[in-house]
Order: C-alpha cells, then sequence, then structure tokens
C-alpha cells in the first residue's frame, strides 16, 4: 500500500479530533501528577512577566530559558528571565528541600497573583514547568493571556527509569532529529534516552583509536536488487546507506539531554550483533571467514567477537571512550541473540574456554560480560544488559533489561539484580497500532490502551524484592523505520502512555483518553507527526474498509508466524509501498468478499528483497511449487486449501521493480459472498512476492 504521511495530512486529520478539550473538569496533564488541589480564583499567564530564579542559582537560568521558548511557541506569551525577588504575576522558581518528593519532583502553586515551581533540583523545577506549559494548553489553539485555575499540584515519578531506546544502528537519525526526539522526551517526563548505536547492520559511533569502526562499519548497501543496481558514480559501486556520531556530537547531544534531566545510555552491543564490528576489523571476528561488508539482512547474525585478550582489549579502549563520552552511570554491553554456533566450530574459542576453565559457551558469554563489568566498575560505571546475562550467570551489580517477555525481571529482582521492564512485544514500538494502520514494521497490533494497561511492577515479587525494579521503558527498533518521520509515528502517541506507566501512581483509562485530546494539540503544534491510526475506534467508530477493495494490512493473513509489514526496495526516490505478510509463507485471505456481478479481480504486487537471518527456519519458510520461470499468483476461492481457479505468472510483473496490477478474470460460477485466498508459488526464496491491494472488478463499470 501507498502511504502518505506529510505534515499537512497529519494535522488536517488531528484537529477534527480536538473539540470540547476545554470541557474537561480537572485539567488534562500527562502523565498524571500525585495529587491535585483546586484553590480559589485565576492566574493570567501574559507577556511581560517574569520567570525569575533565585540568586546563585547556577542551574535554574538553564530551565527558564526552555520554560520561555516553550510559552513563546505554544501560547505566544513573552516572558522575561530575572534573577532576583518575584513580583506579581511572576513565575517562581524556588529551591525545595528534597523531603519525599525527591530530586525529579516538585510542587507547582499557581494563584492569582503569581506562580511557585518549587523542587530540590533542576529536573523537578523542569517537570513543573512542563506541568504548567500542559495547564496553559488545556484549549487548543488558545493564546496569551491565557487564564489559569489556581491549583496546587504535588509531584513526583513511580519510577526512576523512564526510558525509551533509540535504534540509530538499523536506521540512522540525526543529530537535530534526536535533539527533538529528546526535547519531546522531556514533556513527557521520560529521563532515559537508551542509545542503541551499535549492531550487526552498522557501528555508529566514533572511535578515535579505531577509525575504521566508523570509515568502514558505519556504512552498508541497502538490501534489494534496486539498491545493487544505484551505482553511485564516485565510486561505481552501489550507493552506499549510513552515518555515524561524531565524538563532538555526541557531548554535544549528552549535554543537551542533559539540560533536559535525560541520561543517555550509550549500548555496544557485545558478544553478538557484532558483525559491522568484524567486518571493519576482521581479527575481532570468532569465526575465520568473517564477512566482507556490513550486511543488511534484518535477524540474528551468528557474528560474534571472539575471545581473544587482544579482542577484549580492543572492546575495553572502546569502552574507555564511551565513558568518556557518556557521563551516566550505566553502559549497556548488549548480550542478546549471541548465538553460540562459531563459539563452538571454533577451534580457538574451544582453546581459550579450557585455559579459562569455562565449561560451556553460554558461563564464556557470563565470564565476558563480567570481565568487561569490571573495566566499567573500575571506573565507577555500571553494566546493564539484556535479559541473556542471566544465562551465563553475571555479577549482582549488573542490571538486567527484561525484554523476552517479564521473566527475566522476576528472575533478576530474585537474584538481588536492578531491573527494567521492556518487554516484547508489549513495549516494542515497532509493532503497529491499529488493525487499520499498514505502516512498515511488526503487524500483531500494540494499541495505546495495551501500552497504557502495561504494569511493569511483576505482582509475584515480595516488597524487598520490587526495591530492584527501576522501572520502565519502551524500544524503537528501527529496521522497519526508514525516515525519522516513521520512528516519530511508531513512538506516538504511545509515549504519552508510557510516560503515565512510568509515572504515575493511578491509571484510568477512560480519563487518559480524555486528556490526551488536548496532549494531541500540543503534538500538533510541535510539529509531532503522530499516528493518527492509533485513535482508531477511541473516540468514534473504527474506520471500515472500502466495500469492493481490500489493502494488503485490511486482509487476513493465512498465518503470522513472522508477520510483518514490509517497505519495497524501490522506487529508490518517491513514495514506496509497503507490503504486509507472513514471511514464513505469504497468503492472504479475504473471508466474505461479494463476488455478486464480479467480472475480475485486479490484484496490485510487487517484490520485496528476503533479508532476514532466520537461522535454520529457513528451511521452513513455505511456498507452493512455481510452473513458470518466475512463478505465479495463485487465486482460491472458499478456501486456501481449494484447487486455485487462477494462476496468473509474474513473468511480466517481474520486470517492474514497483508496483504491477494484475487482472485476474473471474469464473462466472463464483457469486456471492465467498473467501478468496492469494498466494504465490514461487521458484526460489528471492524476491518474496506480496499483495499491495485488491480489488473486485464489477460488469458493466
Ligand atoms: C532485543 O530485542 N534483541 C533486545
Amino acid at each position: 500500500v501507498f502511504k502518505r504521511f506529510g505534515a499537512a495530512a497529519v494535522l488536517a486529520l488531528g484537529l477534527q479530533a480536538l473539540t470540547s478539550a476545554s470541557a474537561l473538569a480537572a485539567p488534562a496533564i500527562i502523565p498524571a501528577p500525585l495529587s491535585v488541589t483546586p484553590a480559589p480564583g485565576r492566574y493570567a499567564l501574559q507577556s511581560g512577566a517574569a520567570i525569575v530564579y533565585a540568586k546563585n542559582d547556577p542551574q535554574s537560568p538553564l530551565v527558564a530559558q526552555r520554560l520561555q521558548a516553550l510559552f513563546a511557541d505554544a501560547v505566544g506569551v513573552r516572558l522575561e528571565i530575572r534573577e532576583g525577588a518575584p513580583r506579581p504575576g511572576d513565575i517562581a522558581l524556588a529551591k525545595a528541600e528534597a523531603g519525599d518528593l525527591g530530586t525529579e519532583g516538585y510542587t507547582l502553586r499557581v494563584s492569582p497573583d503569581g506562580v511557585t515551581i518549587a523542587a530540590s533540583a533542576p529536573e523537578g523545577l523542569l517537570y513543573g514547568g512542563v506541568t504548567l506549559w500542559q495547564l496553559a494548553t488545556q484549549t487548543p489553539g488558545a493564546r496569551g493571556p491565557v487564564p489559569i485555575d489556581a491549583v496546587l499540584i504535588r509531584d513526583k515519578p513511580r519510577f526512576a527509569w523512564r526510558g525509551l531506546l533509540l535504534d540509530s544502528a538499523r536506521h540512522y537519525q540525526s543529530p537535530a532529529y534526536i535533539r527533538r526526539f529528546i526535547d519531546w522526551m522531556a514533556l513527557h517526563k521520560l529521563n532515559v534516552l537508551h542509545w542503541h548505536l551499535t549492531d550487526d547492520q552498522a557501528w555508529r559511533l566514533e572511535i578515535k583509536k579505531y577509525p575504521k569502526l566508523t570509515q568502514v562499519g558505519a556504512w552498508r548497501v541497502p538490501a534489494g536488487e534496486a539498491p545493487a543496481k544505484d551505482i553511485d558514480p564516485q565510486t561505481g559501486e552501489p550507493r552506499l546507506y549510513g552515518g555515524f556520531y561524531t565524538q563532538d556530537e555526541v557531548r554535544a547531544l549528552v549535554a543537551y539531554a542533559s539540560e533536559r534531566g535525560i541520561t543517555i545510555v550509550p549500548e555496544i552491543d557485545v558478544p553478538g550483533h557484532a558483525s559491522a564490528a568484524v567486518v571493519a576489523y576482521p581479527e575481532l571476528a570468532a569465526t575465520d571467514s568473517p564477512p566482507k561488508a556490513v550486511p543488511s539482512d534484518w535477524g540474528v547474525y551468528p557474528n560474534l567477537f571472539n575471545v581473544e585478550e587482544r579482542t577484549l582489549a580492543f572492546l575495553e579502549d572502546v569502552l574507555a571512550e564511551v565513558v568518556s563520552l557518556f557521563p551516566g552511570h550505566y553502559v549497556h554491553l548488549g548480550g542478546d541473540e549471541a548465538i553460540k554456533d562459531q563459539w563452538k566450530a571454533s577451534a580457538r574459542v574451544q582453546a581459550r574456554m579450557r585455559e579459562l576453565g569455562v565449561t560451556d559457551e553460554e558461563k564464556l558469554q557470563g565470564w565476558y560480560m563480567a570481565r568487561l563489568e569490571r573495566f566499567l566498575n573500575a571506573r565507577d560505571r555500571a553494566l546493564i544488559g539484556w535479559d541473556e546475562i542471566l544465562e551465563g550467570g553475571v555479577a549482582p551489580s549488573a542490571t538486567v533489561m527484561s525484554w523476552r517477555g517479564t521473566e527475566g525481571a522476576i528472575e533478576a529482582a530474585r537474584n538481588g539484580h536492578d531491573t527494567v521492564l521492556t518487554p516484547a512485544p508489549d513495549l516494542y514500538f515497532d509493532h503497529r497500532q491499529s488493525a487499520h494502520d499498514g505502516a512498515p514494521g511488526r503487524v500483531k497490533v500494540i494499541s495505546l490502551e495495551s501500552v497504557y494497561r502495561f504494569e511493569p511492577m511483576p505482582a509475584v515479587l515480595t516488597p524487598d524484592q520490587r526495591r530492584h525494579v527501576l522501572g520502565v521503558q519502551a524500544n524503537l527498533w528501527t529496521e522497519h523505520m526508514r525516515s525519522e518521520e516513521r520512528v516519530t509515528y511508531q513512538a506516538y502517541p504511545r509515549v504519552a502512555a508510557l510516560a503515565e506507566v512510568g509515572w504515575s501512581e493511578r491509571r484510568d483509562w477512560d480519563d487518559f483518553k480524555a486528556r490526551l485530546k488536548p496532549q494531541l494539540a500540543r503534538y500538533q503544534r510541535l510539529g509531532i507527526g503522530y499516528a493518527e491510526h492509533a485513535l482508531d475506534g477511541l473516540y468514534g467508530p473504527a474506520p471500515r474498509p472500502a466495500a469492493d477493495q481490500r489493502f494488503d494490512h485490511e486482509l487476513k493473513l493465512c498465518s503470522e508466524d513472522i508477520a510483518l509489514s514490509l517497505i519495497d526496495d524501490a522506487p529508490l526516490r518517491g513514495e514506496r509501498a509497503t507490503f504486509t505478510m507472513d514471511i514464513m509463507g505469504p497468503c492472504w485471505r479475504w473471508d466474505d468478499a461479494d463476488l455478486t456481478g464480479v467480472k475480475a479481480l485486479e490484484v496490485d504486487v510487487g517484490q520485496v528483497p528476503f533479508n532476514f537471518q532466520i537461522g535454520k527456519d529457513i528451511e521452513k519458510v513455505r511456498f507452493a511449487k512455481a510452473r513458470t520461470a518466475e512463478g505465479e499468483l495463485e487465486v482460491r476461492a472458499g478456501s486456501c486449501e481449494a484447487a486455485p481457479f487462477a494462476s496468473i505468472p509474474l513473468a511480466l510483473a517481474a520486470r517492474d521493480p514497483g508496483v504491477t496490477t494484475l487482472t485476474v478474470p473471474m469464473p462466472a460460477a463464483l457469486s456471492g459472498r465467498q473467501a478468496l485466498c492469494f498466494s504465490f508459488a514461487q521458484p526460489r526464496l528471492e524476491p518474496l512476492w506480496g499483495l499491495d491491494r485488491v480489488k473486485l472488478v464489477r460488469g458493466g463499470s
């Protein structure tokens, strides 16, 4: 399906949903604060007032500048910034004792003669200011002077870790975008940006001592025939996709995030997800025949780092630079999906295991992580890793990020590890947001409501074990997010639900839905191109497909083993189709097509590369046997087990790298409501054929 995501379209659609927000009784604040106590009277937020901070307070001016910019943009109010004592009408930033509100908590007092935000630290002041911004934007489109009902708000977060993972390895985002991403996180009181910087498909962090990591490792030829034919005139070779972050850029982003209460936790993934690194420096590889070019498949590659002393020294050199760039407490060392085939097959690795007295490959990974953890601990840093690190045995000081469900968090907390919940699929934002959404990504729907209802605290934990649950994080893996707009689309509005899960003590879905409306208006003001589809069925009936047409994502998939919506590799420039399918056996059903009077079907088909590392499962991919050189589209009626009533050769479509419309004549005998079933007979795995749209063509039209 062709998707249009123009900002203008997003804006136009969104505005319809946003009437009557001003009729809400309690102020619409996301995430919901701890306590809100109304008070008599009103304050008028207007130009000429000042944001005032106490003398000798070096950090509040930065907060004041953030708020000044926010209010100017949101409601057109020009606030001054002043040091000293507040005057009537001013917004005072006041220092408070940490007390029971901690460093991120705050009190916000709005009264007819002024506003006071009190907190023990800049984060709390910023969050109080964000809440004031929400109070000032209850009515979409309001411009100053803005009346705000007097109120006393006391607030603090439920969890210390409120994170988002941004995968900059699979696709690269510009520093300018990441700054906006950080701005938006701060407006949701999120405080950890987990930055996934290395993977099989790229190494994106400049390391001065090993320049080839980015000179070589940051660049790849995208998958598919179209990119392979896209020759760069400068090199005579296929054009490379990529980019990396210089250390100067990283330092600037770290500082920018810090001014907004956000810690960047870098991830350097070991010992797996190492392909890009071993292409750059083959001596790091655990195999004698490492890949020669940075690969472009998704999934899990077998490439691991080897266990040589000089490889560990290399990784320690890398970590030394990482530690110098990222001042936060945690460094993420990955540890996920390190299938051990190469370690098992390597005589050198096996010899090293015997030298080290390590009895199996899982424990060898434990040894590996422990070695690097000691390096981090000696520099006053802590290791965090994916839940696989529990399998090899890991020191209690390591923090565990639970992604394979919540089991990892439970086991971690029981064994005395701190833990962060980021389970798949619940908090994997590469899933689509509605059954009507054809956006590229994982097909299983993770709705706004399901994110909102996710409970991070496993019920089985004892009070002592619960203290190990640091918080919650959603992950933006970007295999299927080629552009920054797509990252924003997948993130929003689900980030609003995540924010409340991480921050608020109480949750109320209907109340959240009401509070979301002014929040969506804020998104429009900020240029956050959120997914309109996340709202399907929320404030009115869900969209219904046209009677005579189904897009691929509106058809039923016959199976959902690895169900993805995949982006075409062509055309190189301009919009591309997406194809929703189970890559393990592409097959689509239209269960009750009304075939009365239908003379033919128009079926839009196209090809995508089969660029998935799925190990031995590749033998299980199911296709019917092809009769012709390029295969056929097969169409069945009644059931997918019936004999096909049409089998259309793909020879012509195969010449077109984009989408081709095939016409399928309908036998006269087929009439009434019928199930239609579509699949492809393929002579080989590559390319993978997909459906984009099916249309019923009735006689006489
Ligand atoms: C992961 O999704 N591999 C952590």
